[in-house]
């Protein structure tokens, strides 16, 4: 059929996009070969929970990968000491276990001897120590959020232009396979082109210019209209954090470094001037997801409301809701936000609602969800339909994009649910990609980036500051109380 999509040429393209690689178990390790030819000395900066992850991420891309951790610094004894105890398991790896409390001195003394940094301690030092990695001569990998304040932030995109070096940040879904085969293939691309009917006569339009029929692309979705994303968490996993007994920072250590106690040194994510609360710890991933869907769409305003309403003794609000206005080529599009650190009912996802359609997805493998409108078509063409220009998502599923699940059949009972759109899910092949550490995509594209010049960040320091922006105006519009609007300038550096 003339619309036919070649399965294994979907999965090369989808592969060549951004992430300068496919993470397919098997490819990923081939790229760990080729990725051989040079080693990428790598320094963590910030060994919490999050160093953690990103180091485990990055050690198990493959032995052969040649990333090798030379250096650490945190400023907390208990978890540099503790990392730098991982960093010598590693030594007959090329591993160093070199551990620093100052970040400069560790600068001082490695950077010689470093290509890049990763940098996981608390969005307040973000600029900071970015920006005197960059200087440095190294390329950064630093944690979303890029920075709890918009100078900040500005000042990382101004210093990784100046020093040319690469800046990704990390909203490690811009990497993910799963993401990125549905932003090309079901968000994007379009495998059809239908007539434009004209509503008052039910004939095809034609085009002005050519007098033939007026052909549109018609893609899975069609016009994304609204948007809807939540990251919803449980009471129990918003409990303040401890320190376990016996490791407590000095209190004049503490002070140095901005936190009024260890409770705030903990917990720094609720406070002001150290993060930004759930709205930018979590909503950033996600809002992220929205532009980018959008084709990098930068919202006219936001509404938002929100409230220490659970968690007493906090300064950043616990439950957010927020209303971002989009204006597209295509149309206005509305994308509401929630996150509630009282409730984990939903889970976390974003939904992608249109003319045809709804994609849902998250970072969640077990979500992904393409249902369809009723008036669209996934079964054998008819001629009603055919001639009513009904949307047909059928190259779609004959090219292996989607996969049709079963419908339950329609019960004659009363009572029960009549059944109109139809999940339609991931096909196998994307989901034996999946099988990686979330960050590690992310990781390797940045590691590909800095071995060839051909291979772009998925990340880079603009994107995270659009993102930043988005999201740092969110607890502005829970403040004021009313909407604010964007200007397009605000998304200039
Ligand atoms: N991409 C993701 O999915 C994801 C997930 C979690 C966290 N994060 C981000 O990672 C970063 C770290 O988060 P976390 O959960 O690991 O926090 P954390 O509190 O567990 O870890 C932060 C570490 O930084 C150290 N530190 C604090 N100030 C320092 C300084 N001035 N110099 C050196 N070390 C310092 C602390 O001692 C601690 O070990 C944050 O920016 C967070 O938003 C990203």
């Amino acid at each position: 059929m003339k619309n036919k999509i070649d399965r294994r040429q979907f999965v090369q393209s989808t592969a060549a996009i951004g992430a300068g690689l496919f993470v397919a178990p098997e490819v990923l390790s081939a790229t760990a070969s080729t990725a051989k030819k040079a080693d990428i000395n790598v320094a963590l900066i910030g060994a919490g929970i999050e160093g953690q992850v990103l180091f485990d991420a990055a050690s198990t891309i493959g032995r052969k990968s040649g990333i090798k951790f030379k250096a650490v610094c945190d400023i907390w004894d208990f978890k540099r000491k503790k990392f730098a105890k991982t960093l010598k398991k590693y030594k007959r790896a090329g591993y160093n276990n070199a551990a620093y409390v100052d970040y400069r001195e560790m600068l001082d003394k490695e950077k010689d001897n470093l290509d890049a940094v990763i940098i996981a301690t608390p969005d307040c030092f973000h600029a900071e120590h970015t920006n005197a990695c960059l200087e440095a001569g190294l390329h950064v990998y630093c944690e979303k959020e890029m920075s709890n304040t918009i100078e900040g932030a500005k000042s990382m995109v101004l210093t990784a232009r100046k020093t040319g070096k690469l800046l990704q940040i990390g909203h490690q879904r811009r990497s993910n396979p799963k993401y990125i085969f549905a932003k090309e293939n079901i968000i994007d691309k379009s495998y059809t082109t239908k007539k434009v009917i004209d509503p008052k006569t039910r004939k095809p339009k034609k085009d002005p210019k050519t007098g033939k029929d007026l052909l549109i692309d018609s893609t899975l979705l069609g016009r994304i209209t609204t948007i809807n994303g939540q990251w919803n968490r449980s009471v129990s996993a918003c409990k303040d954090l401890v320190a376990p007994a016996g490791t407590a920072i000095p209190q004049a250590t503490l002070t140095k470094y901005g936190f009024k106690s260890m409770k705030h040194f903990m917990n720094w994510r609720w406070y002001k001037g150290l993060g930004g609360g759930p709205i930018v710890d979590l909503g950033s991933h996600q809002i992220d997801i929205y532009s980018w869907f959008l084709g990098e769409a930068k919202p006219k305003s936001v509404m938002a409301s929100g409230g220490v309403d659970y968690w007493k003794g906090h300064e950043w609000y616990d439950n957010v809701m927020a209303v971002f206005e989009f204006d597209t080529e295509a149309g206005p599009v509305r994308a509401f936000y929630q996150t509630l650190t009282t409730s984990s009912s939903g889970g976390y996802y974003e939904k992608f609602m249109a003319e045809h359609g709804a994609l849902e997805i998250s970072e969640d493998p077990r979500f992904f969800n393409v249902g369809r409108d009723m008036k669209v078509v996934h079964g054998k063409e008819n001629p009603i339909t055919k001639i009513m220009n009904v949307p047909q998502w059928n190259p779609w599923i004959d090219g292996g994009i989607i996969t049709p699940v079963p419908q339950p059949k329609k019960s004659k009972k009363k009572g029960v649910m009549d059944v109109r759109s139809s999940p339609l899910l991931l096909p196998n092949t994307i989901h034996a990609t999946m099988d990686v550490p979330y960050h590690q995509p992310h990781l390797i594209n940045f590691f590909d980036a800095i071995r060839d010049s051909k291979v772009k960040l998925n990340c880079p320091a603009e994107v995270g500051y659009h993102t930043a922006v988005m999201v740092l105006k969110v607890n502005e519009a829970v403040e004021a109380r009313k909407t604010l609007e964007f200007k397009p300038e605000d998304f200039h550096v």
